[in-house]
C-alpha cells in the first residue's frame, strides 16, 4: 500500500484512496508521506472574509511553500462544485517555450506569514537538488509584472494553465481523500453553493526528515 502511493505520488503528482476510510487510516497514511505541519478545517462560513472560507470558486494554485504534499479528508461533500480540480505543473511547463520556462524562473510570489512570521517572496518556479521543477503559484500573490518580457511569458503560462484538457476533476466522497505534491500539482475549486455543508480536513505535509 505504502509503495503504490508513494509511486503513484511520484508518476502522476496525487493519490486518491478507495471510499470508506477512518480518519485514522487517513492519518496513518500521512505518516507513510511525511510529517504533518497544519491542520485546517475546511468549510464554507459565510461570517468570516477570508478566501479560504468562501463559496467562490478558486483558481489554480498551489499552498504554503512549506507544505511539500496536502492531504484533504472528506467528511462531508457538496451537492453541487465540490470537484476538486488538478493540473500537473509539467503538463504546463511541456507546453511552454524554453524562454517562458527562463521567464518563469525569475517571476516572484509573496508567501504569507501562515507558519513562520513575516512575508517573504519565493520563485513562481525553481529547480530542485534532483533537477526537476518546483512551482509556487497564487495569481492573487505574484507581484507587479513591470517587465514587457516576463509579463508575456506570464501570459502564456496563464494561457496553458487555463486549457481545460489538462485538468482532473476529483470528486471525494465522505471517507474518501486525495494527497497531492504541493511543489508538483496544482489545485483549485469551482463555486459552491452558499449554504453548501461541505467539510473536508486539510493537512500540510512536509518531507520526511530521514
Ligand atoms: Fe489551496
Amino acid at each position: 500500500m505504502r509503495e503504490q502511493i508513494i509511486e503513484s505520488i511520484n508518476t502522476r503528482g496525487y493519490w486518491v484512496s478507495e471510499l470508506n476510510n477512518s480518519y485514522n487510516d487517513f492519518m496513518e497514511i500521512i505518516s507513510y508521506i511525511g510529517e504533518p505541519l497544519l491542520e485546517n478545517d475546511i468549510i464554507i462560513d459565510n461570517t468570516k472574509s477570508t478566501r479560504l472560507f468562501s463559496p467562490k470558486g478558486m483558481d489554480f494554485h498551489t499552498d504554503h511553500i512549506l507544505a511539500n504534499y496536502i492531504a484533504w479528508y472528506c467528511i462531508k461533500q457538496s451537492n453541487s462544485g465540490g470537484e476538486s480540480l488538478l493540473i500537473d505543473s509539467k503538463s504546463i511547463l511541456n507546453n511552454l517555450e524554453i524562454i517562458d520556462i527562463k521567464n518563469l524562473l525569475r517571476i516572484k510570489i509573496r508567501c504569507p506569514n501562515v507558519i513562520k512570521n513575516g512575508n517573504s517572496y519565493y520563485n513562481l518556479l525553481t529547480h530542485n537538488d534532483t533537477g526537476e521543477y518546483m512551482i509556487y503559484y497564487a495569481p492573487w500573490l505574484i507581484e507587479e509584472l513591470e517587465s514587457p518580457e516576463l509579463l508575456k511569458s506570464y501570459n502564456n503560462f496563464l494561457k496553458i494553465l487555463h486549457a481545460p484538457k489538462l485538468v482532473t476533476k476529483i470528486l471525494l466522497s465522505p471517507g474518501q481523500f486525495l494527497i497531492i505534491n504541493n511543489n508538483r500539482v496544482m489545485h483549485g475549486r469551482g463555486e459552491l453553493p452558499v449554504n453548501t455543508n461541505r467539510h473536508l480536513k486539510r493537512i500540510w505535509i512536509s518531507h520526511k526528515h530521514e
